[in-house]
């Protein structure tokens, strides 16, 4: 279809690693998001992953509560992130048990992969998990993308080596621990997912990222890191049209500056987790 400037673009936002908890920081933080995100008149938003600190039904709740707008209507993707596997394990439910699946929208052919795995139920291992099954089976999820629509690929784990972002990282990193290392098979999904889709979109690393791997095949493959929405307080937006990326994806603040999290907002689970950890040990 020729593309005209009189035709309106949709907008795809991608958000992630929310981290929501019962805070009235977080939930201020949520809100701001969501009021840009309905400024920007979004289309469709995807969150990939970490959308709980401590995978807890009532964060998820509130998860659902902030995005009620895009959830009702059918406008709202979201896959698991590390975060969602502990406590409760909310993650575990959000697709149904599958490892892959898809999810068709106006212009837009989604290929959600869950790269979480059962090792992030413990809150201290928080590194992704990719099998060479799932990489097949996100090869056949694509093959089957209609001709005319943007294609994008959602997990959560990066997918290429990304900077470490903080002391700890460093720490782990030392002592041969995989806390921060990117999916094993993340360089064969690349290879493979080259030129039959447009984007890969993930999270887990907070600090954005975007790469752009040429065009391998019919589609030119562009990888983005959103990091961590509720920290920056902005989110990037994809224009898109008649199947095609229009220009630039453009960064949207939110209305009011995210506060930076605390430690509290770290420590406090994993010291939850380490004493519930022991309750089970000793009895
Ligand atoms: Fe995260
Ligand atoms: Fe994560």
């Amino acid at each position: 279809m020729p593309i005209s400037l009189s035709m309106p673009f949709l907008k795809l936002a991608h958000l992630s690693d929310l981290h929501l908890d019962m805070s009235r920081e977080s939930d201020a933080a949520a809100s701001s998001l969501v009021k840009a995100l309905v400024a920007q008149d979004v289309d469709h938003v995807v969150v990939t992953g970490d959308l709980t600190h401590r995978g807890a039904n009532a964060e998820f709740q509130r998860f659902r509560e902030h995005f009620a707008p895009w959830m009702e209507t059918g406008r709202l993707t979201f896959i698991p992130g590390n975060h969602d596997r502990p406590g409760e394990d909310v993650g575990s439910r959000f697709m149904e048990g599958r490892k892959v699946h898809t999810v068709e929208k106006t212009g837009l052919y989604m290929v959600c992969v869950d790269s979480t795995g059962e090792h992030n139920r413990n809150y201290f291992s928080s590194h992704g998990e990719l099998t060479a099954d799932v990489v097949v089976q996100v090869e056949q999820a694509l093959s089957a993308a209609p001709p005319d629509v943007v294609v994008a690929v959602l997990l959560h784990h990066h997918v290429l080596p990304l900077p470490l972002e903080s002391f700890p990282e460093w720490i782990a990193t030392k002592v041969g621990l995989p806390h921060a290392s990117e999916l094993a098979l993340g360089k064969t999904l690349l290879e493979r997912v080259g030129g039959k889709c447009d984007l890969v979109l993930h999270g887990h690393r907070h600090i954005p990222h975007e790469l752009d791997l040429g065009q391998p095949g019919e589609r030119a493959l562009r990888v983005y890191n959103s990091g961590s929405s509720t920290d920056l307080g902005r989110f990037r937006v994809f224009s898109h049209l008649a199947g095609r990326l229009v220009g630039e994806p453009a960064w949207c603040q939110a209305a009011e500056p995210a506060k930076p999290r605390t430690a509290v907002h770290n420590v406090r689970p994993a010291l939850q987790y380490l004493v519930g950890q022991l309750g089970m040990a000793l009895f």
